[in-house]
């Protein structure tokens, strides 16, 4: 890159950072949340979101797996970098040994539009695969232009929920901040202000764009991916234009994917115990992306109460859809 580009894209970041920091915002947070396009999320990611929304270019082989936070981006990110270089990695050092699933399906904005640069992405092999956690509406255009394929999962808002607390806590035990309460945590995340959220309108958006185009959106829920992964891996491979093969099913391919990708090889491998990421929203230990990796953790968590006002609010936001936990 010319010493110009690199002058330009600083500038495009920077007129984002002036176009972010004059959007409306939720006080009371160490750093706020802003709102755009009816979707909240935080100075950085949200830039990144923009400068992806103006600069990616897709191409219609493109896989984008896209999902809300802490609905299980790294074990579907693992699942469909498995899936898809199969063919390629048969020996005993696939690259999720050593990388994490972060790095092998990069997210667009966490680690591919950061850094004031807006990197040329054309000399990937294709197909392609990102991540993102941009909400369905502000997509980039050229990805529904050129119709590639969108792998969304999502999760029991009550599990998601605990995930993001969890998660959200251990940022601010670095930073040495008061810890959220249960209590504040959902009062905000039940007004639809969490990354990315409201996490309700995040699900309908995708759901919308699946009715719409179910040929070019798969729709994956964590818990069933979790009771029949076989099942929901095969139909994840076809979605994709990769189906295994009758061969492949008896030599037992699909059932070492899953296991390889599962909650407790990834998470005791070395370089998800100690190994450390670049992303938008700072370094991070990829141990932070495992925890317990279960369905149905919130019952350790969640007062009854707190369980039913998810459970409302998600129940009158889905009437209708044909979305239902
Ligand atoms: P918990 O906090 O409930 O354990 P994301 O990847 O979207 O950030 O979501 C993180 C959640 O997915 C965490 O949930 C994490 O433990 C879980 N997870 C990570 N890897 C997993 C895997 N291989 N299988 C199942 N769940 C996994």
């Amino acid at each position: 890159q010319t010493e110009e580009e690199m002058e330009n894209q600083k500038r495009t970041y920077q007129y984002f950072r002036h176009l972010v920091s004059t959007l409306p915002r939720v006080g009371g947070f160490k750093r706020p949340f802003y709102c755009y396009n009816g979707w909240y999320a935080r100075l950085p990611s949200l830039v990144s979101a923009m400068v992806a929304r103006e600069h990616f270019q897709a191409q219609p082989t493109d896989v984008l797996l896209a999902t809300c936070p802490k609905s299980g981006t790294t074990w579907l990110k693992a699942l469909l970098f498995a899936t898809v270089n199969r063919s390629s990695h048969t020996n005993s050092h696939p690259p999720l040994a050593t990388l994490s699933p972060h790095q092998c399906v990069p997210s667009l904005e966490f680690s591919v539009y950061v850094n004031d640069r807006i990197p040329d992405l054309d000399a990937l092999s294709s197909p392609r695969l990102f991540g993102t956690h941009i909400p369905f509406q502000s997509l980039p255009a050229s990805v529904i232009d050129a119709g590639c394929r969108i792998v969304y999962l999502y999760r029991d808002p009550k599990d998601c929920f605990i995930s993001l607390w969890h998660f959200a806590n251990k940022f601010r035990a670095k930073d040495n901040i008061e810890l959220w309460t249960l209590d504040e945590f959902l009062e905000h995340f039940s007004n639809g202000i969490s990354p990315f959220g409201p996490y309700w309108d995040h699900v309908l958006g995708y759901w919308n764009g699946h009715l719409e185009r179910p040929q070019k959106v798969l729709f994956l829920k964590y818990e069933e991916l979790m009771q029949h992964p076989e099942v929901h891996l095969k139909r994840l491979a076809e979605f994709v234009g990769c189906p295994f093969t009758e061969d492949e099913e008896k030599e037992g391919v699909v059932e070492g994917i899953i296991r390889l990708c599962s909650f407790e090889n990834l998470s005791n491998l070395e370089v998800n115990k100690i190994g450390r990421s670049e992303l938008a929203i700072g370094t991070v230990e990829n141990s932070i992306f495992f925890r317990r990796g279960e369905v149905g953790d919130w019952v350790n968590h969640l007062t009854p109460e707190m369980a039913r006002r998810l459970e409302e609010i998600t129940e009158s936001k889905f009437r209708g859809s044909g979305l239902s936990f």
